[in-house]
């Protein structure tokens, strides 16, 4: 397969090596000045999205919600929440988007709806034993009165993962479940009326020219609550170990039904709609969310929670390439998203080590996520900004020049480090309020993006931003980098237009691999290296097109990477 920049948008398979650049509607750009970013903004924002040289925009939920988990609790599948625009919005942000050739793919959150999704409140209305009260997971309590929760279980967000409701006559009744915030009670997905629901959305947003899904949670949907099951389930063992396939919770084998029908759904279009799963699952069990047969494609954390090392970043590439190759799928990487502390910034904690874990689930690595420093206080200056950017950047250039597709986050491309000191009372993570003891919350990279150094909300919107920004962040404006040929706006942009004129195949073949330095080539005399040291190093024979930080006289200084042809 060949890709060249005429003809990835048309390509069936655009998505193998797309670069796609996550929007979190609300922090993006806010078009009618109420301080909450909105579909005009994105709209407004496209020659941005074109000049930066994107694929495709994947945008977080914008669906109706009262935000308790900023918008992952969903109260209308099927609709544009007015706080942030409409659906003729939405089909405006579309059209303009496929007119710039980048292509659209929403959030579909199939685990949990939000507790005031219309099916929901009918649950709790039709009262025990209906079948209302099917579609979600309701139980009895335990105790005399059935005043304590069914099970031990604990919510990712910290506290029980049961809610007790009143039912219709008063009384307090049963319980249901919810694996995240109270206000996302979990679907029961043996029940059909829910795999039907889903379908229909699936329809109705690719009828709208949606191209493609990043699918939420998607290793959790099917439960096998059986009380034999509940010991099983330790209390932050949920996302990552999760077990063989029989997990109570987690990644277990038949959720793969789910995903044969959905697969049916995307082929009924032309080209056939894609998606990429969240699965936090153990490396060898994502092969079943990126099959052909199933979802297609699987978001990789590995590079995420890999410490800034040759070594890591060898075996992870390594063991990703291959078992993509084998089921011929496609892998993708990341570095940053709206649920971990943004990499510019791991990169730069003392420590070195930088894994990043799994959303709420505390640190799964023994590597410094960031959470215990934001726990602390979030003290700036604890972290290295400089070392943080200069690795932050070599990073992202070794990421986009191998094959497989590429998920960058809002912000990143200016180099943003996260926002860690936000006043309590304007904090909105459910984290936050639920678990504060353990994690404070993801707010800090969920900022609005400042535009502009001057004016208000740093041209996110004319009326201020929902979450504070810092002074510092007119430093990082669009509009002050964009004349800045050393800007780290400038070097994405570089590498996005680079990446697409070296129309390449999905191959790799490593070059050089020793305890501090990678390098490897790509098909058409294409190659990278990075020093993952602190002491330069000879260059490799070749033309320099980009290189993540200055080189000094022929060689290549520490935590930097460069693209050469030879
Ligand atoms: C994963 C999403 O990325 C995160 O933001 C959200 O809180 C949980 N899923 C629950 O939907
Ligand atoms: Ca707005």
């Amino acid at each position: 397969m060949s890709l060249s920049s005429h003809d990835v948008f048309n390509a069936p398979d655009w998505w193998r090596q797309a670069v796609v650049y996550q929007i979190y509607p609300r922090s993006f750009a806010d078009a009618n000045g109420d301080t909450i970013g909105d579909l005009k903004g994105i709209t407004s924002r496209v020659p941005y999205l074109k000049d930066l040289g994107v694929d495709a925009v994947w945008l977080s939920p914008f669906y109706p919600s009262a935000l308790a988990d900023g918008g992952y609790d969903v109260d209308d599948y099927r609709d544009v929440d007015p706080k942030i625009g409409t659906l003729d919005d939405f089909d405006e942000m579309v059209a303009a988007l496929h007119a710039a050739h980048i292509k659209v793919v929403v959030d579909i959150v199939p685990n949990h709806s939000s507790d005031r999704h219309e099916w929901f409140k009918a649950a709790v209305a039709a009262g025990k034993g209906s079948p209302e009260r099917d579609r979600y997971i309701f139980r009895d309590g335990k105790g005399e009165n059935g005043e304590l929760p069914p099970s031990s279980l604990r919510s990712i967000f910290g506290g029980d993962a049961w809610h007790r409701v009143t039912e219709p006559d008063g009384t307090p009744g049963q319980w249901y479940l919810h694996l995240f915030a109270k206000e996302q009670p979990d679907f029961n997905w043996d029940n059909p009326e829910v795999h039907a629901d889903f379908l229909k959305t699936l329809r109705f947003w690719s009828d709208r020219g949606v191209d493609g899904f990043r699918v939420d949670v998607a290793h959790g949907l099917k439960k096998n609550l059986d009380p034999a099951f509940d010991a099983m389930i330790g209390v932050d063992d949920g996302i990552v170990e999760s077990g063989d396939g029989q997990h109570p919770l987690w990644d277990r084998d038949e959720v793969q039904d789910v995903y044969a029908e959905w697969r049916a759904v995307f082929n009924e279009y032309d080209p056939p709609r894609t998606a990429v799963a969240e699965a936090w699952v153990r490396p060898h069990r994502q092969a079943r969310y990126s099959s052909p047969a199933g979802l297609g494609q699987t978001f990789n954390f590995d590079l995420l929670r890999a410490e800034f090392s040759a070594a890591d970043f060898h075996d992870v590439v390594d063991r990703n390439l291959k078992a993509a190759k084998e089921i011929g799928g496609s892998t993708t990487w990341v570095f940053s998203n709206h649920d971990v502390v943004r990499h510019a910034t791991r990169y730069g904690l003392p420590g070195g080590a930088v894994g990043a874990g799994a959303p709420g689930a505390g640190s799964t690595t023994g590597g410094n996520d960031g959470k215990q420093w934001l726990l602390d206080g979030g003290d700036p200056s604890a972290v290295d900004q400089a070392k943080g950017l200069r690795r932050a950047r070599a990073a992202t250039l070794f990421m986009l020049a191998l094959p497989g597709s590429a998920y960058l986050y809002q912000g990143e491309e200016l180099g943003l480090q996260e926002v860690s000191q936000i006043p309590d009372a304007d904090r909105q993570d459910p984290a936050f309020f639920r678990n504060r003891e353990v994690e404070i919350g993801r707010d800090g990279c969920r900022v609005p993006l400042p535009w502009t150094r001057e004016g208000s909300s740093f041209g996110f919107g004319a009326d201020g931003s929902h979450l504070p920004q810092p002074e510092w962040f007119a430093d990082y404006a669009v509009d002050v980098q964009s004349d800045d040929p050393a800007s780290t706006l400038n070097l994405y942009r570089r590498a996005l237009a680079l990446r697409h004129e070296l129309e390449c195949e999905e191959a790799l073949e490593w070059t050089q691999v020793s305890p501090t330095v990678l390098a490897f080539a790509r098909p058409d005399g294409w190659s990278a290296v990075t020093n993952f040291g602190t002491e330069p190093v000879a260059l490799p024979e070749g033309e320099v097109l980009l290189a993540s930080g200055p080189l000094g006289d022929g060689r290549l200084p520490g935590e930097t990477t460069a693209w050469l042809r030879r």
